[in-house]
């Protein structure tokens, strides 16, 4: 008994071999396309048994095409992405290729999307905070404000006479220090406040006031007196915070200015 190999149409022999048998089929020799194996076993006797076996051989570079699959119907003018990849022959079965580019899957758009709105979201809203906190009157800035009266100990004399203000004059006078027209009389720009001598201005606080025709205007209502509800240092302050807001540009009050007109 005999073997006998042969490839496609070849009418002789490649090899001739003694069953059970081992062999290198080599490709190299062929081209790359669709190759046909032929094996004859033959009796002793003369009879043939015959095996035939199709292949393809690819030993050239590898080929991509995008764009375009198996059986596609198309008209007009189609764009198509090529690429050719190396083998190495000898790596079995890891050829050594350059990345094909593939279009981005609509997923992943959709997915990039979403991150995208979901980032300009939480932007947007943190600065809506944010600024939310820089307009809102915030005591921590005036604290650091620099120009407060009396000692560096006192570093909140500032934030005590807008408490003050705000807890003692405001309902009145308003945080605006503009007053009600007719009916309160605006500290803003008043000539009381932005004298550079307070002797008239902590009187008023200390004892009231009521009569008095400022600006043209006579005010219906009085102004309370202060002496009983205010220390020396809180009326200091709130005089302060008077004479430095607003646009007013006064010198402060300091707490010895108010003992000395306290009698
Ligand atoms: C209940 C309302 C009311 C409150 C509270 C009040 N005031 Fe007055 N204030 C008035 C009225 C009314 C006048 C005007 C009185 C007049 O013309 O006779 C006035 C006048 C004044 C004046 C004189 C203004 C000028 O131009 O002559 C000063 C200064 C003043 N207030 C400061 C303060 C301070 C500081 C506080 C808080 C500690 C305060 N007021 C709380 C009603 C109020």
């Amino acid at each position: 008994m005999r073997i006998e190999i042969f490839i496609d149409e070849e009418s002789v022999p490649r090899q001739t071999l003694e069953p059970p048998a081992t062999l290198e089929l080599d490709t190299e020799g062929l081209a790359d396309g669709p190759h046909r194996l032929r094996v004859h076993a033959i009796e002793d006797s003369g009879t043939v048994g015959v095996e035939e076996i199709p292949f393809t051989v690819r030993n050239g570079p590898g080929i991509a095409v995008v764009g375009l699959s198996d059986g596609d119907t198309v008209r007009g003018r189609i764009p198509l992405l090529i690429n050719a990849f190396a083998s190495r022959p000898g790596d079995a079965f890891e050829p050594q290729r350059a990345e094909t580019p593939a279009p981005i899957p609509t997923w992943a758009w959709v997915l990039f999307l979403v991150v995208v709105a979901w980032g300009m979201w939480y932007v947007a809203t943190e600065l809506r905070a944010y600024q939310a906190a820089a307009t809102a009157p915030a005591a921590s800035q005036a604290a650091s404000a620099p120009g407060a009266p009396g000692t560096a100990s006192q570093p909140s004399w500032a934030v005590l006479g807008e408490q003050v203000y705000g807890n003692k004059c405001a309902a009145c006078h308003q945080l605006t220090g503009q007053g009600l027209p007719g009916v309160f009389p605006p500290l803003k720009g008043s000539a009381v406040v932005t004298a550079p001598d307070p002797t008239e201005h902590i009187r008023t606080v200390l004892r009231g006031l009521s009569g008095k025709t400022i600006g043209g205007v006579t005010y219906g209502s009085a102004m309370p007196a202060f002496a009983d509800q205010l220390t020396n240092d809180e009326v200091a302050a709130v005089l302060s915070h008077e004479r430095t807001s607003w646009g007013n540009q006064a010198p402060p009050v300091k707490p010895e200015d108010v003992i000395a007109r306290r009698q």
